[in-house]
């Protein structure tokens, strides 16, 4: 009979022979993927809602919980029948708990909950954060402890100190948008669209010289708390200047497009630069506060992940930095960096491992 009072396990089932499903739904991609052994991905699956939530430009929760519970069925099914291995072999589930978007992460663990009880195996809510912080194990597997690792997506934006498994020390985080937000928003005001990230690359492609910088909102020297309000208001006085407010359709100083649906040559120079001059000087901000955190912390490698970590002329920053300095810098690749059950997977099977699991009645956490 399954209770709250917790999953009975048949005792501690060995990593390296481990079949888990990952299941991954805390914003706005339904995934799932099996791992093998906590490092062999067999199957990775994701449907992004990206194109439902861009009209919006950005992510509208009810919305995204709704998607995610059209298409949770099938993501299972693709990811179990892409693995080549009955549902029988799995010894394990790994679910997104937090944090992220309740009504989404909800979808995901009651999905994990139905499995993990259908076939009497144990089930672990996973941290979204630390997922992406050992996702660079899926690829590196001669990774070591300890290391510093930077996670910088459309949520989060925080420097850890990972000195094991299960040791994981936050040295600062965001004290308000997350780089990822501070691109979609500032996107949004160039009228580039949903996500802002990608976009805002593509137009600072050539771009080798920035002409007009933005400040670099550094706080104070090895303080490894970041803020990019400022950057984004001084993005948004800057547009306001080049195009004026007649197209602000928003309150005054709010994040909507400012400029014309229809624009000249000249005027798409002008975004470029003014993309260019931003994605630059967050980069700079982003690599700057990375390596103050590895000389604090006296690690000789660096991890940076998460979908900003996609970004080339961060990874270009960081790897520069990191020659001149004789320290290694990791990137998982592009489809490991952004939202992903197989890093959901490989998390869960070394909580499984250590016999870190939860019961039946754990709750999602929009916070963690
Ligand atoms: O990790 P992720 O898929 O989801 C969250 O956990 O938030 O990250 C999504 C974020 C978005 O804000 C998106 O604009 C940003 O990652 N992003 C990028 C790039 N690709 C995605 N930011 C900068 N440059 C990119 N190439
Ligand atoms: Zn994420």
């Amino acid at each position: 009979m399954w209770s709250c009072e917790g999953l009975t396990t048949k005792g501690l089932i060995d990593r390296k022979t481990m079949y888990v499903l990952g299941i991954e739904t805390s914003c706005d991609e339904t995934a799932a993927s099996v791992v093998f052994a906590g490092r062999e991905v067999l199957s990775n699956v994701v449907v992004s809602q990206i194109r439902d939530h861009a009209r919006y430009g950005g992510v509208v929760p009810e919305l995204a919980s709704r998607k995610h519970s059209e298409v949770i069925s099938m993501v299972l099914d693709t990811a179990m029948e892409e693995s080549g291995i009955p549902l029988e072999k799995l010894a394990g589930i790994a679910v997104t708990r937090g944090p992220g978007l309740i009504g989404s992460l909800l979808v995901g663990i009651g999905a994990a909950k139905g499995i993990a009880m259908a076939l009497d195996i144990p089930i672990c809510g996973v941290n979204h954060v630390h997922g992406h912080l050992f996702a660079a194990l899926l690829e590196y597997p001669s990774l070591r402890f300890p290391f510093v690792g930077l996670v910088v997506s459309g949520g989060h934006t925080s420097l850890y100190h990972v000195k094991g498994h299960h040791e994981i020390q936050l040295l600062g985080k965001t004290r308000d948008d997350a780089a990822g937000e501070a691109f979609d928003k500032v996107a949004k005001l160039l009228g580039l669209g949903y996500p802002g990230g990608p976009t805002i690359e593509n137009r600072s492609m050539g771009i080798n010289r920035i002409a007009e910088p933005f400040p670099q909102a550094l706080i104070e020297k090895y303080n490894l708390d970041f803020s990019f309000s400022g950057l984004k208001t001084a993005v948004l006085r800057r547009v306001e200047k080049a195009f004026g407010r007649q197209y602000d359709r928003g309150r005054p100083g709010s994040f909507h497009r400012l400029v014309p649906e229809v624009v000249t040559e000249k005027d798409v120079s002008r975004i470029n630069n003014i993309a260019a001059a931003f994605q630059d000087s967050i980069t700079e901000v982003l690599t700057t506060k990375l390596f103050w955190a590895a000389e604090t912390c006296g690690v000789d490698t660096v991890v940076v992940c998460g979908g900003v970590a996609v970004n080339g002329s961060l990874r270009r920053k960081v790897r520069e930095q990191s020659r001149r300095s004789s320290l290694k810098a990791i990137f998982p690749s592009p489809g490991l960096c952004t939202d992903n059950a197989a890093m959901i997977a490989a998390r869960g099977a070394t909580l499984i491992s250590s016999g870190m699991i939860d019961d039946l009645c754990f709750d999602a956490r929009s916070r963690w």
